[in-house]
């Protein structure tokens, strides 16, 4: 099926955290239209089931196809962590689907051969073992250290990051016994590039901190390019929707996008 490039990408994420993701996107791609869906009737996927998050994924997957979507992002560790395969299935050739573990872990073949790294992210992604597993597909012999940690995505989305109770929850969680000797640490998880700076501090220089939103969009933008489906002329027409609209998650879009944010209610569960 011949698809075309003016075609939008599709986005989507538990919630308002895959919008640092869209960032990076809208950034490096700034002719790109895109449509972005959150999950937030569904939010937090991190304490979900694999199977939940399946079942979610197939209907917003339907729903970004129906859009005529040329490429869907799965914006959410958990998620692609849980429902990636499944994704690619369902699209099929009407699709290409990717994920934001993938070029990560291409990444981090090319930079951390025989290595020790770090990830922190959701119950659901470290759970899951898929960084590791893909890691060792690889065969470089790159050692991952990993924790959970599910405080930090509520902790950001109430606002509370660059203030002292964040700094304390994050010293607890990097100060674990299972995530020392590391020489990089991935952020496994959409919300974490708001505390980006903090566990810099943290370290001092001693660990790389891996913003992974910025490796995922380049990945998007070789893809559209290999495919001949880079959007020259548009740029302009974004849409925003969540399936549970609230104030507070419109508030918060402008601290993961970094600008104003039409936030639009749309109803796929009702
Ligand atoms: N978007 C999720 C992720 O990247 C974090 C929030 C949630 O648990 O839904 O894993």
């Amino acid at each position: 099926m011949k698809v075309n490039p003016l075609n939008p990408v599709g986005i989507f994420d538990s919630g308002i955290g895959g919008l640092t993701v869209a960032r990076a996107v809208r950034e490096l791609l700034p002719h790109e239209n895109l449509i972005y869906f959150g999950d937030t009737a569904h939010l937090p996927y991190g304490d979900k089931s694999a199977a939940a998050i399946q079942s979610y994924t197939v209907k917003i997957c339907d729903l970004l196809i129906k859009n005529s979507c040329k490429v869907i992002l799965i914006a959410c560790n958990s998620a692609s962590s849980a429902a990636y395969q499944l994704a690619k299935e369902y699209a099929g050739s009407r699709a290409k689907v990717i994920n934001v573990i993938d070029p990560v872990i291409q990444y981090l073949g090319a930079h951390y051969a025989h290595r020790s790294i770090g990830l922190i992210g959701t119950k659901r992604t470290v759970k899951s073992n898929v960084y590791q597993k893909k890691l060792d597909k690889l065969n470089l012999d790159i050692k991952l250290k990993s924790l959970a940690t599910p405080l930090l995505a509520p902790m950001i989305e109430e606002g509370y990051f660059n203030n002292t109770i964040s700094e304390q929850i994050i010293i607890n969680y990097l100060s674990d016994a299972s995530l020392q000797e590391i020489e990089s640490l991935v952020l496994g998880c959409t919300h974490y590039p708001l505390i980006k700076n903090q566990i810099e501090k943290y370290y001092q220089g001693s660990v790389k901190v891996i913003d992974t939103s910025y490796i995922v969009a380049e990945a998007l933008k070789d893809f559209l390019a290999n495919e001949n489906l880079l959007n020259s002329e548009g740029g302009n027409i974004h849409k925003f929707y969540v399936s549970d609209y609230t104030h507070s998650f419109a508030e918060s879009t402008k601290i993961f996008f970094q600008e104003e944010v039409n936030l639009e209610h749309y109803p796929l569960w009702e």
